[in-house]
């Protein structure tokens, strides 16, 4: 059996809290035999700041390029707040994706049927919801410079921002859209707005070459970015695969988000190119939560995001799908149980704090592995 490297990244807020869970799980894998994982753990965002007056250490990036798989909790709260801007608790992150060479954010959207009814919409339109937003995660607006603001000299000022993508920044980030989609229900949805700018033209061309040479057999449609936000909170089970750039994936994912009911239900994959040596891709996976400085220290977190991001480390780092399912259903069945954190309980109902979640996955896990 492999042995798989990890590096532990709990952050801030409740990142250890919902880590602790997520060690819990690696306990268990362990113990029980199903795999064996190594795991280092490092400071980042304001604990690495408190230590060593910067976001993420050198030794804990290059632990990070020798690991098989990051796994990260959370960052940031108001303690950081007045922080030089260039070591504030985000840059560590941001360096991490960026050394990396973190392209591919993968987000799923999945609506538990014992959740359906804490989403914000109709039970019937979100129901049995499984849907991936796959976002480019280093190009575009974010990072094209010129970047300015400047003076005009006459009481005006002139903000700057540059959309840019080239060729190869589209084709690798449909070819993962693409690839998903056929383990999937084998459609992709490309989202852009071509009809104001021109990256979205290279987007849309670019596209359209990458699936007409490698990726005939799936099926490609194009929706612009307003109105695929639009289809999302009308229809949303029409999708399978969404595929968008930097900017219009940070927002279309957010909307996604609600549908399925809470922040701490959703987790997210960073991937990056496949080494033609190895095979193997540098990966970070996170829930797409914050610190969430209001309930930190209180043992209520919901630690479902985080245990499902390792969930999907166990299906796109070191391809255990059998064991990544294991979790979906672990998770499905202690929901179907009636067990809730705070977060996702109706009004007045009763709840379990983050620990008693945890275990109850890992019981449920027992279960389901047996059976
Ligand atoms: N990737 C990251 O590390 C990341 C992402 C977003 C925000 N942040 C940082 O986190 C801090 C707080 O930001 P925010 O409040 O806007 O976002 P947040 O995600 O931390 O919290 C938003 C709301 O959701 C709740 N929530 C979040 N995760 C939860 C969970 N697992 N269980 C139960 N409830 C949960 C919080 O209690 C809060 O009410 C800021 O410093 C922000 O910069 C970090």
């Amino acid at each position: 059996m492999a042995t798989h490297k990890l590096l532990l990244l709990p952050g801030d807020g409740i990142g250890p809290e919902v880590m602790a869970e997520v060690k819990r799980l690696i306990r268990w894998m362990n113990e029980r035999g199903i795999a064996r994982f190594e795991t280092e753990e490092g400071l980042v965002g304001g604990s690495c700041y408190d230590a060593h007056k910067v976001a993420v250490t050198e030794e804990t990036m290059a632990k990070a390029k020798a690991a098989d798989a990051v796994i990260f909790g959370a960052v940031g709260g108001p303690k950081w707040d007045g922080v030089p801007y260039d070591v504030r608790p985000e840059a560590g992150l941001l360096r991490l994706r960026k050394d990396l060479g973190l392209f591919a954010n993968l987000r799923p959207a999945v609506c538990y049927p014992a959740l359906a009814d804490a989403s914000s919409l109709k039970r019937e339109a979100v129901e049995g919801l499984d849907i991936m937003i796959v976002r480019e995660l280093t190009g575009g607006v974010y990072f094209g410079e010129p970047k300015t603001i400047t003076d005009l000299g006459n009481g005006q000022k002139r903000a700057i921002d540059t959309q840019v993508y080239d060729t190869y920044e589209i084709e690798r980030i449909a070819r993962v859209a693409f690839e998903l989609a056929r383990k999937r229900r084998n459609k992709v949805t490309s989202s852009e707005k071509r009809n104001v700018m021109k990256s979205g033209v290279l987007w849309h061309e670019v596209v359209n070459q990458v699936h007409q040479r490698e990726y005939k057999d799936v099926q490609l449609e194009h929706q612009l970015a307003d109105a695929c936000g639009m289809q999302l909170v009308r229809w949303p089970k029409q999708f399978d695969v969404i595929v968008c750039d930097n900017l219009f994936g940070d927002m279309l994912s957010d909307v996604a988000s609600m549908l399925t009911g809470s922040l701490g239900m959703l987790p997210s994959a960073s991937l990056g190119e496949v080494d033609a040596k190895t095979k193997t891709r540098r990966s970070l996976y996170e829930p797409v939560h914050g610190s969430a400085p209001d309930i930190a220290g209180k043992g209520m977190a919901n630690p479902i995001a985080m245990i499902a991001s390792f969930g999907m480390a166990l299906r796109y780092s070191f391809g255990m799908i059998k064991e990544a399912e294991w979790i979906d259903q672990a998770i499905a069945g202690t929901l179907a149980k009636g067990l809730r954190t705070p977060d996702i309980a109706s009004p007045g109902a009763a709840t379990v704090g983050t620990q008693q979640m945890g275990e109850a996955v890992i019981k449920e896990l027992e279960r389901v592995a047996s059976s």
